[in-house]
């Protein structure tokens, strides 16, 4: 078994996912690579070694270039704030490592771009941590879609809730709460938590043409945590689009951080010709179908328990009946990555692909502003 040595960066909350898909990957899914936590990096140097000790990484850096020079890293795992995507990714492409990075890909589509003109100049193996579609439900839509059973999918329709920013006291910046500060998140919402919704979409229905999107600011000025200062707030706390796929599907997007009650709702319904899928984060393990070719006595919704080995990914895990849960996407995500390196068939989404979810990023928060529909830039 070959040996990838891992620098991981960032030991925040997806820190916390990725060494924990890094350790388990190889008990439950048969690979020609077998991850090592070489090293952990972090600005805060106490947090690294803690993290360090929990985790098992066997040394530590606070400097991300010092990380990025080491002979002994092979792979580098980006799960640093969005502004930081881009410059650790392109140096880390110049070292010649291979990259797994946290999403968005980056701020917007022109620090995505040079993203991924950066990896495909070094050759280097990478991917996007959209990790949504290696929930087993999700990829089993992916295989009802792909095998034509929905046939002409004419709507889709997806949501992404939560509701811990409804608090104008909130502070925006810093430790934890970056994600309000346009600067490091390059926006709200819509970069955060529809990237999610359509890296799925995108994979699921194929590419989109066109949106039409408004946004909010429902507090308006936050204290900075880092210049105790109070300042205007930059990113979008609330989003809701429509959306003309390429292959002529009408779509509805929405979005938002002031949903009083919902956590983390995701949720995405897909209406065909012939059958319908819906399926919610909160009931993960289990798809809605519905078919109408069924016979008309039998036609209802079904709740497919995705648990069983013949659906995907659960052949490795225990046995039909007992589920599992979010973590386990990081590790699917892992074991396709290094599958797709050992056959030399990248998994995805690529830097390329997830450059496409940019994209339509763009787009909307330009509708926004212009109140016009605005087409979405061709990602290849
Ligand atoms: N795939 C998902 O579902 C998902 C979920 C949450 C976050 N994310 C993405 O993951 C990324 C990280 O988010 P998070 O929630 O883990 O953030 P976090 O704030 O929990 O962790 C970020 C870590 O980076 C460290 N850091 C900041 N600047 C640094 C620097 N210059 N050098 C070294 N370390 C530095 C911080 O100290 C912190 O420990 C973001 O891009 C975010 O969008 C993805």
């Amino acid at each position: 078994m070959k040996t990838i040595n891992v620098g991981l960066i960032g030991c925040g909350f997806m820190g916390r996912t990725h060494s924990n898909a890094h350790r388990k990957v190889n008990n439950f899914f048969d690979l020609e690579h077998r991850p090592v936590l070489k090293a952990i990096c972090d600005n805060n140097g106490e947090k690294a070694k803690a993290f360090a000790a929990q985790w098992g990484y066997e040394s530590v850096e606070t400097d991300w270039q010092r990380l990025l020079a080491r002979k002994d890293i092979d792979l580098v795992d980006i799960c640093l704030p969005n502004n930081l995507h881009l410059e650790v990714a392109v140096a880390a492409a110049k070292a010649g490592k291979t990259i797994l990075c946290e999403k968005p890909l980056a701020r917007d589509g022109k620090e995505g771009e040079q993203m991924v003109r950066a990896v495909e100049k070094a050759g280097v193996p990478n991917l996007v941590s959209y990790n949504y579609r290696r929930i087993p439900a999700v990829a089993l839509a992916k295989k009802l879609i792909d095998e034509g059973r929905l046939g002409r999918i004419f709507h889709y329709r997806a949501k992404f809730l939560q509701d811990w920013t409804i608090s104008k006291d909130l502070p925006q910046g810093g430790d934890a709460l970056w994600r309000l500060d346009v600067k490091v998140a390059g926006s709200g919402v819509t970069g955060d938590l529809l990237a999610h919704c359509l890296d799925t979409a995108v994979w699921l229905n194929g590419g989109v043409a066109e949106v039409s999107a408004m946004t909010e600011t429902f507090v308006k000025e936050r204290k900075h945590q880092l210049t105790g200062k109070v300042e205007k707030v930059g990113i979008d706390d609330a989003c809701a689009f429509l959306a003309r796929f390429k292959n002529g599907s009408l779509a509805t997007f929405e979005s938002t951080r002031y949903a009083r009650g919902h956590k983390a709702l995701y949720t995405f319904e897909i209406n065909g010709e012939h059958a319908s899928i819906f399926w919610d984060l909160h009931d993960s393990h289990r798809l809605q179908y519905f078919e109408h070719r069924d016979p008309g006595y039998l036609r209802g919704w079904r709740s497919v328990h995705v648990t069983d080995g013949d659906h995907p990914y659960m052949g490795n895990w225990w046995v039909p009946g007992l589920t599992i849960g979010y973590e386990h996407s990081f590790v699917h995500q892992l074991a396709d990555f290094f599958e797709g390196i050992a056959k030399g068939q990248p998994a995805g989404p690529t830097f390329r692909d997830a450059l496409e979810t940019q994209y339509v990023c763009d787009a909307v928060l330009k509708s926004a502003k212009s109140g016009q529909w605005e087409k979405v830039k061709a990602a290849k």
